[in-house]
C-alpha cells in the first residue's frame, strides 16, 4: 500500500521516479507526487489521480535535478486530493524537507495538536505531514538530515517506510523502515530506494533489503545503514532473480490476462527441482525442518489473507487427504489477536504472495513470539515474511502486478499439493499413491495450456454473466475453495456481487436468491461427489436459475444441465483445482472487460496491504 521511489545519481531523477512509480502503481493509485533537488532548489509536483496525471504535470513543467523522491498513494487519512498527495513539506525556503511515507502514524493526532500549538499550519489531512514538520524542526539550519530523521523516529508510533530530502543536503536521500518495506538499489554512481525491487530492476540487480528499525543515507557514491539499537550495519547484498522485462506488459491489454496466461510456466517453475519421481514425493530446500521434526508435527495452522487464504483452504483439503494431518485455516487478521490455543506440536504456516501483508506478518510474529516453529510460502524473494519465518518455500512465479492475484494462486496451490505429498510420504502415503500425484503435477502445465483453448466459450458465458447483478459460485470438497476464489475474482475486478458457497450449503440459504436473473457457477469436474453435485444443479434449474458449469470434457450429464458448459481436461482429483480455477479467472476478466472496469487497478483496492 503506497509505493515509494527515490533516486540519487548522475541522471535526471524525475523520468526514473515516474517510471518507477508506474511499476509500483499496483500498490495504490489515489494520487502521485514527487520532489526533486535541483542543486539547493527543491521542486515539488503532486496530483490526485493516477501516475499519468503527474506525468502530464511534469511534462508541462519539468522537475529538474539528479536527486528526488516520489510516491503513489493508497489513501488512509484524508481523501484523494492534490493537497493530501505526497510528498508533504515541512519548514520554509532552504530549510524545507520533503517526506513520502508508506504506513500509518497512529499517534499523529497528538503530534499534530502539539505542532499546531507551536503555530505550525498544516496543509493536509494526512498522518504523514506531522513527520515533515517534526524533521524540519529538528533539522533547523543544519545539514544533518540523517541525524534529524533519527531523532524524530522514536516519536512516531505506528508503521513507516519513509524517504526524505532537503535542499540543505543536495544529492542526499534518507530512508527509514518500520513495518513497511524498503529496498536499496546499488548502482554505479547512483543509488535507488523503493518499496519493492520492481522499481529498481531496470537499473541494477543488486539490492539491500532494509530491516525494521534501520535508517539509510544515500548519496550517488555511497550508502550507510544504521540500526537504531545496533548502530552501523554491514548490509547483506541480494540479487534480483528475475529479468526486468518480467514486470512489463508486453503486447497484453492488462497485467491480469498476462499473468493468467503465464500459469503453465509458473506452475512448472513452482515444481522445478522439487518433484522426486523415484521416491514418489516432493522435496523443498528451505523448510529447515528435518523429516523427523516434521513427523512430530500434530497439527498445522495456515494463516493468510484474500486469495492466499483460499489457497490455504485448498491446502487444508489436500493435506488432510494425503497426509491425514489436522489443518486449520485462519484469517491472519483474526488469528493475530485471538487467543488461539496452540500446543508444542503445532506448526504455523503463513502464506503471502507479497510477503508484506500486515495482518499475515502480524500472525507470523505472534506465532514466533509464542515459540512455535514458523514457515512461510511467499513469492517475493527477500520480503519481510520470507525473512522472518524460520523456513519457507518460494513460489518462483515472478512479479505479479495485477491487483487481482491469479498466477500466485495456482503457484501456491501447486506448492501446497507438493507439501501435502511430502507430509504424506513421511507418514503413511504409499509410494504408488505419492507417485500418482507427482505425475499429475508434471502433466498439469500442458493441461493448463489446453484450458486456454476454451476462451471463446468463456467469453460467451461472460456476456451472460456481465448482465447479472449477483452470482453464486459453488463447489464441493477441493472445489469449494476454488468457488470462493472465483467469486472473489469476480467481485474485486467487475464490482458484481458474488458469493462462494460449498454446494451442499446451497439449500440452507443461497437457494432463496435463485431466479432467472441470478446465474449459478458450479465448479463440478468429475469426482467422488459428482452425482450429488448434479442433483444440486437440478435443484437450481427447477427454480429457473441459469447455470454455468466447469466440468470434465465429455461430461454429457453436466453439459445437459448447463446453459454454458466450460470443459477442462480429465485429471486426478487432487490437481483439478489447478485447472478449474483458470476458467473462473478468465470469466472474471472478461466480465470486467465487458463492463468497462479498470481491470488491473480495481477501485478502493491495492495489491500489497501493508496496513491493518
Ligand atoms: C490484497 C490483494 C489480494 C491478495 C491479498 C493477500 O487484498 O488485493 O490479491 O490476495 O492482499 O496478499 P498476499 O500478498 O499476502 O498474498
Amino acid at each position: 500500500m503506497c509505493g515509494i521511489v527515490g533516486y540519487t545519481g548522475r541522471h535526471e531523477a524525475s523520468p526514473i521516479l515516474l517510471a518507477g512509480l508506474r511499476r509500483l502503481e499496483y500498490r495504490g493509485y489515489d494520487s502521485a507526487g514527487l520532489a526533486t533537488l535541483d542543486g539547493r532548489r527543491m521542486v515539488v509536483r503532486k496530483k490526485a489521480g493516477r501516475v499519468r496525471a503527474l506525468e502530464e504535470n511534469v511534462a508541462a513543467e519539468p522537475a529538474k535535478g539528479g536527486c528526488g523522491i516520489s510516491h503513489t498513494r493508497w489513501a488512509t487519512h484524508g481523501p484523494a486530493t492534490d493537497s493530501n498527495a505526497h510528498p508533504h513539506i515541512g519548514g520554509e525556503g532552504p530549510d524545507q524537507v520533503a517526506v513520502v511515507h508508506n504506513g500509518v502514524i497512529e499517534n499523529y493526532a497528538a503530534l499534530r495538536r502539539g505542532l499546531e500549538a507551536e503555530g505550525i499550519v498544516f496543509r493536509s489531512q494526512t498522518d504523514t505531514e506531522v513527520i515533515a514538520h517534526l524533521i524540519a524542526r529538528e533539522l533547523g539550519d543544519s545539514s544533518d538530515l540523517f541525524g534529524a530523521v533519527q531523532r524524530v523516529l522514536p516519536k512516531l508510533e505506528g508503521t513507516y517506510g519513509l524517504a526524505v530530502i532537503s535542499p540543505r543536503c543536495p544529492g542526499e536521500i534518507v530512508g527509514a523502515r518500520l513495518g513497511s518495506p524498503l529496498v536499496v538499489g546499488l548502482g554505479e554512481g547512483e543509488h535507488l530506494l523503493a518499496s519493492d525491487p520492481s522499481a529498481i530492476a531496470p537499473h541494477t540487480q543488486r539490492v539491500a533489503f532494509l530491516q525494521d528499525g534501520e535508517v539509510v543515507r544515500l548519496t550517488p557514491e555511497d550508502f550507510q545503514i544504521f540500526h537504531r539499537e545496533a548502530g552501523s550495519i554491514t548490509p547483506r547484498i541480494d540479487r534480483i532473480d528475475w529479468h526486468p522485462d518480467a514486470a512489463e506488459l508486453g503486447n497484453n491489454a492488462h497485467y491480469m490476462i498476462k499473468e493468467i496466461k503465464e500459469q503453465a510456466n509458473t506452475v512448472r517453475d513452482a515444481c522445478r527441482g522439487r518433484l522426486r519421481k523415484s521416491e514418489g514425493t516432493a522435496h523443498f530446500g528451505g523448510l529447515n525442518l528435518s523429516p523427523r521434526k516434521l513427523r512430530q508435527v500434530k497439527r498445522v495452522i495456515f494463516a493468510a489473507c484474500g486469495t492466499s487464504w483460499h489457497a490455504a483452504l485448498t491446502g487444508e483439503y489436500l493435506i488432510e487427504r494425503l497426509a491425514h494431518l489436522p489443518v486449520e485455516v485462519e484469517y491472519a487478521g483474526e488469528f493475530r489477536y485471538r487467543n488461539a490455543p496452540l500446543d508444542n506440536s503445532t506448526l504455523v504456516f503463513v502464506i503471502s504472495q507479497s510477503g508484506e501483508t500486515a495482518d499475515t506478518l502480524g500472525a507470523l510474529r505472534e506465532a514466533k513470539r509464542q515459540g512455535h516453529p514458523t514457515l512461510a510460502i511467499c513469492n517475493v524473494v527477500g520480503s519481510t515474511i520470507a525473512r522472518e519465518a524460520d523456513g519457507g518455500i518460494y513460489l518462483h512465479a515472478g512479479p505479479e502486478i495485477g491487483v487481482a492475484s491469479t498466477k500466485a494462486f495456482t503457484a501456491q496451490v501447486t506448492v501446497l499439493t507438493m507439501l501435502a505429498v511430502h507430509l504424506g510420504r513421511i507418514r503413511h502415503l504409499s509410494f504408488p499413491d505419492g507417485l500418482k500425484v507427482v505425475e499429475a503435477l508434471e502433466a498439469i502445465p500442458e493441461k493448463i495450456e489446453e484450458v486456454f483453448k476454451i476462451e471463446p466459450l468463456i467469453i460467451k458465458a461472460a456476456e451472460k454473466l456481465a448482465e447479472a447483478k449477483s452470482a453464486l459460485f459453488m463447489g464441493r470438497d477441493l472445489h469449494f475453495p476454488v468457488a470462493l476464489e472465483g467469486a472473489l475474482k469476480l467481485k474485486e475486478i467487475s464490482y458484481l456481487h458474488a458469493e462462494g458457497y460449498p454446494t451442499a450449503e446451497m439449500k440452507h440459504g443461497p437457494l432463496a436468491l435463485i431466479d432467472p436473473e441470478t446465474p449459478s457457477i458450479f465448479v463440478a469436474p468429475r469426482g467422488s461427489l459428482h452425482a450429488k453435485t448434479l442433483g444440486n444443479i437440478e435443484e437450481v434449474r427447477a427454480r429457473r436459475g441459469p447455470v454455468i458449469s466447469i466440468g470434465t470434457e465429455g461430461d454429457q450429464d453436466l453439459m445437459r444441465l448447463s446453459d454454458y458448459f466450460l470443459p477442462i481436461p480429465d485429471m486426478p482429483e487432487v490437481v483439478q483445482p489447478l485447472l478449474a480455477v483458470i476458467p473462473l479467472q478468465l470469466l472474471a476478466y472478461h466480465v470486467a472487460r465487458l463492463r468497462g472496469c479498470d481491470i488491473d487497478k480495481p477501485r478502493n483496492l491495492a495489491k500489497s496491504v501493508t496496513v491493518e
